[in-house]
């Protein structure tokens, strides 16, 4: 009883909802005030404001006929909500995905003198109706509030009912804007171009990787090769449902882009992120050459049905993606990998905790970030690990930890009945030193959502937690391992 009050399931809870405060509910991460979220669009930086608009049904906490919700923040973890900013043109109509650039130039023509560069934005996005899907752009004057929606759209048609989730960027070396989207069923993301977002011309294709049932929100970003003064560009593209842990995910290709095509450079498919909440990521446009990207922390499999009331899902993290060379995949192999690097402002620090484990911290938020270094000792038996617990007063918990099989494992048993939601998950991270295997572990764990970092972020794992109140997590080693670190509790921004 008092767990399902806890999780809102029982009594009326709508002035709570608005509050922030209903006891799975994030206290570091966007969630909507209420209703339903899935993907993040429309991710753009203007006038000091990370715009993050998102897929919103303000009327269920089910997904429906989305519109775009709106929020904004200064520091990626303090934010605003704005209610909706795009909304469905006719009740048939769902504002689907896709993206949002600042028009500097006004090559778009929407803007005179009176609007200033860096009010010029222009949001791209599909119109999903029962006959087609269409991808339109609307503009705003004003920073990224009011939008109106240009009057001869669509500005791409192609007749079909799978043609969706459109990112622009500009492309500096052509002085074009791209457009990545996906031919869903068709498993492409089509490129094109365009010199003032209005007219688009298609260039080319990719197709690769894994399939599943189909291809959604791609995005393509350039990143610098840590350390040297190398580029390359990452492609990423999420598939739903079919991913090996089910249902939603997002897999990323390296390689080369001349504006035109994308030129992978091996045949590998790599993972986003390897936990089951991590979906439809999306990057920021106009964040010079830093990429900050953050996804929907939820699955399809069963989004609809977790136990939150009011509001359903929340956003990762903002992260900061970067790239490193001679990554160690296995003792033969190095290659480039994607890394992650959460960005939760060290303002929000409140207790800290420090040394060697074992460690222990409570905090009334429920939201704590840990990093600690484990290293596998000489001698260590199959049986030994590092678990980090976290728990409620009830002994409700979560356990997370690391074996000397090299795996990172969750343990959300007993949390939230659902045939698809995975109670036990985990990921190979193989150690920078076979001899003397050493972990760096970086932690955000925040009441319904916990996401790792392994490695300086070259491993992300991420999935969503139902355990009502949990405001302790403990971590240990046995003599199999040392571990040393720190955990902070993290105050509210809401
Ligand atoms: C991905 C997705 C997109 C689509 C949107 C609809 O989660 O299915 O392909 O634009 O969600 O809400």
């Amino acid at each position: 009883m008092r767990f399902l009050k806890a999780l809102g399931l029982l009594g009326s809870c709508v002035a709570a909802a608005s509050k922030y405060d209903e006891p799975i509910r994030p206290q570091v991460h966007y969630s909507p005030p209420y209703g339903f979220m899935n993907d993040p669009n429309g991710m753009v930086y203007t006038n000091g404001l990370y715009h993050l608009f998102y897929q919103w049904n303000p009327n269920d906490t089910v997904a429906g006929t989305p519109q775009w919700g709106h929020a904004t923040s200064e520091d990626l973890v303090h934010w605003n909500n704005h209610g909706v900013a795009i909304a469905s043109a006719t009740k048939d109509e769902g504002v689907f995905s896709g993206s949002a650039v600042l028009d500097v130039n006004n090559t778009s023509g929407f803007f005179d003198d009176s609007v200033k560069p860096n009010d010029r934005v222009v949001a791209i996005f599909t119109s999903n109706t029962p006959e087609k899907q269409t991808q339109d752009i609307a503009y705003s004057k004003d920073g990224g509030f009011n939008f109106t929606r240009y009057s001869e759209n669509p500005v791409i048609d192609i007749n079909s009912t799978q043609f969706r989730d459109p990112k622009v960027f500009f492309h500096e070396d052509t002085g074009k804007w791209v457009m990545v989207v996906a031919k869903s069923f068709d498993f492409e993301i089509a490129f094109y171009t365009s010199c003032d977002l209005k007219n688009w011309e298609e260039v080319s294709t990719f197709s690769g990787g894994l399939y599943g049932y189909q291809y959604e929100v791609p995005d393509l970003v350039k990143l610098r090769v840590e350390g040297t003064s190398e580029y390359k560009w990452v492609l990423f593209v999420s598939i739903n449902p079919g991913m090996p842990l089910g249902g939603s995910g997002t897999q990323y290709f390296i390689g080369d882009f001349d504006g035109e095509t994308f030129t992978p450079d091996d045949h590998a498919v790599r993972m986003a992120d390897f936990g089951k909440d991590w979906y439809a990521a999306q990057t920021w446009s106009n964040t010079g050459d830093d990429v900050l990207g953050l996804a929907w922390a939820s699955n399809w499999q069963y989004t609809g049905e977790v136990p939150t009331k009011q509001w359903r899902s929340c956003m990762s993290v903002a992260r900061k993606m970067g790239l490193k060379k001679n990554v160690k995949y296995n003792p033969g192999y190095t290659g480039y990998s994607l890394t992650q690097e959460p960005l939760v402002d060290k303002k929000l620090r409140d207790e800290s905790c420090h040394g060697k484990a074992p460690l222990s911290l409570e905090s009334e938020t429920g939201a704590f970030e840990f990093r600690i270094n484990a290293t596998q000792n000489d001698g260590v038996s199959d049986k030994s690990s590092v678990r980090i617990k976290v728990s409620n007063s009830t002994g409700h918990l979560t356990t997370l930890g690391l074996r000397p099989d090299f795996h990172f494992f969750i343990d959300r048993s007993d949390q939230f009945e659902h045939p698809l939601y995975n109670e036990k998950i985990s990921v190979y991270a193989q150690p920078d030193n076979d001899e003397k295997p050493v972990y760096d572990i970086h932690g955000i764990v925040d009441r319904g959502l916990i996401e790792i970092f392994i490695n300086n972020g070259t491993v992300a794992f991420t999935n969503t937690v139902f355990v009502a109140d949990a405001d302790k997590i403990q971590i240990e080693a046995d003599d199999g391992y040392t571990v040393n670190g720190e955990i902070y509790s993290l105050k509210s921004t809401w």
